[in-house]
């Protein structure tokens, strides 16, 4: 890429969000999800982690849907606290989960959560919530590619999760894997839902032999890499373009899960040493101190123009102070210690109590 162009994205990132601070969990333009706005002022995502001796929403060992990298329990953690906390927002009480009250709602509709891994977690997450409320339903689960499902069938409820790391497609070509930053094909699978909630990020940070892709493509150019953030937000805004021209969102409702953070860095809470191995609470307060990711200004940024109404599950601070929630050495898959993705039950539960908040408040 140009200086001048890079100099334009560096002024692009660092200048004008300052600017144009979007405002996070609102509907960006919504007369959106039916009038459903925030109720009554409360921002759902502005609060504090409380204990609840009524959680967790459900028990490991009684949900079928859970991989063993999230199954912590199973996999011998120790420590039981991180399953008690619930978000308690500073201007409003959440609802409670109510799964029957879900799938009533949601009778005969397809959902489908369309991302990477924090989506599996999301995904497997609401699946567990609604089987802990009707037991005794009928349920199909399928594990397949790229296209997941779980069914509830006395009330035909499906819960699809599309896996793609990046939403844009990646493309064999001769020189390799593309990652074009202009297309989405796979969009045509997202047709006749009615919600859709996406996520990515992640992928986009990967490099060496982690990295999905050997080229990235825009058009007829072709980059060996690029500023990571900028990719992002190159591939996020064609993502924006398919909705704004793809979904009816008087059909269907669009979610956006917001940036899942990570916590490999204690300096980001000033604690140099530390990672999320051994954390058994979260920080205190309403404020990380390293502030959140800059991915996740790219994501306020792009929402704030797109057409359509798209709601952000601003689930970033919240998730921030949830150092304590991660696998870390308990991952069921032998992969080290993850600090990345989330335990079941756990943080996830709480992102689908937010997303059930938005539906129902
Ligand atoms: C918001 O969306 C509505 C309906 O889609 C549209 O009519 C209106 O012009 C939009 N407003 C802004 C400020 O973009
Ligand atoms: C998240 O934290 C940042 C910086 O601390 C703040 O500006 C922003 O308003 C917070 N977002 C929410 C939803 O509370």
């Amino acid at each position: 890429m140009g200086f001048w162009i890079q100099a334009l994205f560096s002024l692009f990132f660092q200048v004008l969000p300052l600017f144009f601070q979007v405002e996070a969990g609102h509907f960006h333009n919504a007369s959106s999800l039916k009038g459903r706005k925030q109720v009554s002022g409360c921002n759902l995502f502005q609060g504090s982690w409380v204990i609840d001796a009524s959680y967790p929403l459900y028990d490991s060992s009684s949900c079928p849907f859970i991989d063993a990298e999230f199954d912590c329990q199973k996999y011998g953690r120790p420590d039981t606290q991180y399953l008690k906390y619930a978000w308690k927002p500073d201007s409003c009480s959440l609802p409670r989960f109510d799964g029957v009250d879900f799938l009533n709602r949601w009778r005969g509709k397809k959902i489908m959560f369309v991302g990477d891994s924090l989506s599996l977690n999301m995904w497997e997450s609401l699946s567990c919530m609604i089987q802990a409320s009707v037991p005794n339903a009928k349920n199909t689960f399928v594990r397949k590619g790229s296209l997941s499902s779980v069914i509830f069938q006395d009330y035909d409820v499906t819960l699809f999760l599309y896996r793609t790391s990046y939403l844009v497609d990646i493309v064999r070509e001769n020189i390799g894997a593309v990652l074009t930053l202009d297309s989405i094909n796979a969009g045509n699978s997202w047709k006749g839902m009615d919600m859709l909630i996406f996520n990515s990020w992640h992928w986009w940070l990967h490099t060496g032999k982690s990295k999905g892709w050997d080229y990235m493509r825009e058009g007829s150019n072709l980059y060996k890499d690029m500023d990571r953030l900028t990719a992002f937000y190159k591939g996020l805004t064609t993502w924006a373009a398919w909705v704004d021209q793809n979904v009816d969102t008087t059909k269907t409702k669009v979610f956006f899960q917001g940036i899942s953070p990570t916590h490999y860095q204690g300096k980001e809470w000033n604690e140099p040493k530390k990672s999320c191995n051994g954390e058994l609470e979260p920080l205190s307060g309403s404020v990380y101190p390293a502030g959140p990711p800059p991915a996740a200004t790219v994501v306020n940024n792009v929402l704030s123009k797109m057409k359509k109404p798209v709601y952000l599950l601003d689930i970033t601070n919240l998730s921030q102070l949830r150092k304590d929630a991660h696998p870390s050495t308990y991952g069921g898959d032998g992969s080290g210690s993850d600090c990345s993705h989330w335990c079941l039950p756990g943080l996830p539960d709480t992102w689908n109590q937010l997303l059930y908040a938005a539906l129902v408040m």
